[in-house]
């Protein structure tokens, strides 16, 4: 039996064409592994009105980990219509697997790594090595929203006399989403982000936050993260408000290095800090809970470019690498990380993105052939 079980879902898109150049470099990394295939997306969303069956969850249940490509979603009125005729007006509701399966598996750890290769002409600057850890089952993502307005939540809501601003909206005029925050998911995130610091012998953790502003949340965040930044002296430990976070990291991207943050603030920054480092295309990211982690590379299912095999796979090359720390592969994650990197210094070959015409697949047998020789 292999020593690892590894569901690989392709999902949608561009996901397939990335999942095949990951197949081509897990080939030649030798890993003792199983993998197997699970069916997860918006295909399964229009013939059985559920993006994420039920027997990819048990799948997912029986394996060490996940290697995810990408999901395309659609707004809920386009959901509907795309429905196969027999589920239309059955009451199904479209959710994001990507973010059911964060929930239901509790990966609490969005790890996001942005680093700028040596040769990458889309560097936005040279030497950015960022890492971002961001919150990932709470926040506005818990999906507790409303609209209208129940009349029993309005009411609850009214013993904040703030809420006296609405008092004479109609409900039907009101759309209520919830940042719900737990003490136990800041510390979380945070202790997260000091443990990878001191592991990996890094200078600094930034809190982003805005507890200016959202008191309650951000708030308790950061009394968390002021807690247990005492407990690290050798690191250094900053606040920064989300919205000057964004102008610092394209003023000063150097001077940050590992970063934390809630949910959806994590969620802007890391796509900004992708764009600093080459874009989508050079972006991986880990969902990592207690016992289990879903890989998957931060770019969506770019449905124009599926199955043309154009786009750039390093992203998930990279994520592939995350996979192989997290299993413990150490030495073959350093491997693989050389080989990804010596291929975007010697710049030959390249996809589009990157000003080159070579496919995802010759991209993935370079970095093959590259790894082989390490
Ligand atoms: C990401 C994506 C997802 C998110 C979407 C696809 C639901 O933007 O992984 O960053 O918002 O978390
Ligand atoms: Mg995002």
């Amino acid at each position: 039996m292999a020593k690892y079980k590894i569901a690989v879902l392709p999902g949608d898109g561009i996901g397939k064409d990335v999942m095949d150049a990951a197949k081509i470099v897990l080939d030649v990394i030798d890993l003792d592994a199983e993998y197997i295939h699970g069916d997860i997306g918006w295909k399964f969303w229009k013939t059985e009105g559920d993006p994420l069956p039920e027997r990819t969850v048990k799948l997912l249940k029986e394996t060490d980990c996940c290697l995810f490509g990408a999901i395309t979603s659609k707004p809920s009125g386009d959901a509907q219509k795309e429905l196969a005729p027999k589920l239309q007006n059955k009451g199904l509701v479209y959710s994001s697997p990507i973010v059911k399966l964060r929930q239901m598996f509790n990966l609490h750890t969005n790890l996001r790594p942005c680093k700028a290769y040596p040769g990458n002409p889309l560097n936005y600057k040279d030497n950015i090595d960022i890492v971002i850890f961001r919150e990932n089952t709470e926040d506005l993502y818990v999906g507790v929203e409303f609209r209208p307005l129940p009349k029993t939540v309005f009411d609850a809501l009214m013993i904040n006399k703030k809420m006296k601003k609405f008092e004479n909206t109609p409900l039907e005029d009101i759309a209520v989403s919830c940042r719900i925050f737990t003490r136990k998911a800041c510390q979380n995130i945070v202790r997260q982000a000091f443990e990878y610091a001191k592991e990996h012998k890094r200078k600094s953790v930034t809190l982003v936050e805005k507890p200016n502003v959202v008191r309650e949340t951000s708030g308790m965040m950061l009394e968390e993260a002021r807690k247990i930044a005492q407990e690290y002296p050798g690191i250094k430990y900053q606040e920064t408000n989300v919205d000057a976070m964004c102008m610092w990291l394209v003023k000063n991207p150097q001077d940050y290095d590992i970063l934390v943050s809630s949910n959806m603030f994590g969620d802007i920054i890391s796509d900004l800090a992708a764009q600093l480092v080459g874009g989508l295309g050079f972006a991986s990211s880990g969902n990592i809970g207690d016992n289990y982690a879903v890989f998957e590379p931060t770019h969506g299912s770019a449905p124009k470019y599926a199955g043309q095999y154009k786009v750039n796979p390093m992203a998930m090359l990279l994520t592939v690498k995350l996979m192989l720390d997290w299993l413990g592969e150490k030495k073959k994650a350093t491997k693989l990380e050389q080989a990804v990197a010596s291929v975007i210094k010697e710049g030959k070959v390249k996809t589009y993105d990157v000003g080159g015409n070579s496919t995802t697949l010759d991209v993935a047998k370079e970095v093959a052939k590259k790894f082989e020789k390490l």
